[in-house]
């Protein structure tokens, strides 16, 4: 197994596996450790089929518990991010976030993998958390410093939210909005510590944090944005250019990320599953 680091802020490529074969203990454990060390991991030329998605995610732990949208026929926990060549429903995901960080365990990480790839665009970008606490200014640290994030599924799932009733009318994923989406809320501290390294990063963002325990609305609203700006910049970001045949992995304690555009015209499908939290 080679490891090969992207040389940007996290990411790196991992070869000489075959991932459409069972792996033994060692490079499951390998693989782990590459994992925590670069945050997300890329897999080029591995034709996997979904049972070998779904062998690959249960190496790192149980599958996730993945709400509102619905698994693909004859699965259940590998849903489809997915765009018509002709689709004109805004792309999913485009936002900055963290997988389900509404929930009381959010999952440890995500695989996706790339069955429709298109020929240009349609990167995945990540941004370093651990980076972005390490390098914030001293002022801004300081008013985070205790404090609690409400994470709520609210703003992109609830029926009148950004994937809602409305939204569905042209989306060609099969994303459920409901009315649980606005009492499915959890509080996490902004600062955490990585549950398996012990190293200190920035968890989530607005969007699926809503506000601050206890700091009145638009306060808490200036003080997402001003933390936004910072936890997305270049210097913390790497860019994901997908290949046909490639798994990616990424630590959703470590990083957020966003889908991007760029290939109109063409089609985008990839399989998804969530790596729960142990
Ligand atoms: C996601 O957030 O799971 C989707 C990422 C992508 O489509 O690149």
């Amino acid at each position: 197994m080679d490891i090969v680091p992207s040389g940007g802020p996290c990411g790196a490529s991992v070869t000489g596996l075959d991932l459409t074969k069972p792996l033994d203990d060692q490079t499951i454990a390998d693989i782990r450790d590459a994992w925590l060390a670069h945050h997300v991991l890329t897999f080029p030329d591995q034709a996997m089929s979904d049972d070998d998605l779904e062998r690959f995610t249960l190496y790192f732990g149980p599958f996730g518990d993945d709400p509102f949208i619905s698994p693909i026929p004859g699965r259940k926990h590998i849903i489809a991010v997915q765009r018509k060549a002709d689709e004109t429903s805004p792309i999913f995901a485009e936002s900055w976030h963290t997988d389900w960080s509404f929930q009381e365990k959010p999952p440890a990480g995500t695989c996706l993998l790339g069955v429709t790839v298109p020929p240009h665009g349609g990167d995945t970008h990540f941004a370093n958390q651990h980076l972005a606490l390490e390098r914030m200014p001293d002022a801004l640290r300081v008013k985070l410093e205790g404090k609690i994030a409400v994470h709520s599924a609210r703003i992109p799932y609830a029926k009148g939210g950004v994937y809602g009733d409305e939204d569905r009318k042209t989306r060609s994923m099969d994303i459920r909005a409901s009315d649980e989406a606005l009492t499915a809320e959890h509080r996490h501290p902004i600062i955490a510590k990585h549950p398996e390294t012990g190293r200190e990063g920035i968890f989530g963002c607005i969007g699926y944090i809503t506000g601050f325990a206890d700091m009145e609305e638009s306060a808490s609203m200036a003080l997402l944005a001003e933390l936004y700006q910072w936890q997305t910049r270049d210097e913390f970001v790497y860019e994901h250019k997908w290949k046909p045949n490639m798994l990616i992995m990424w630590d959703n304690r470590s990083v957020l990320h966003r889908a991007t555009g760029g290939y109109e015209g063409h089609a985008r499908l990839m399989h998804r599953t969530t790596i729960g939290a142990r």
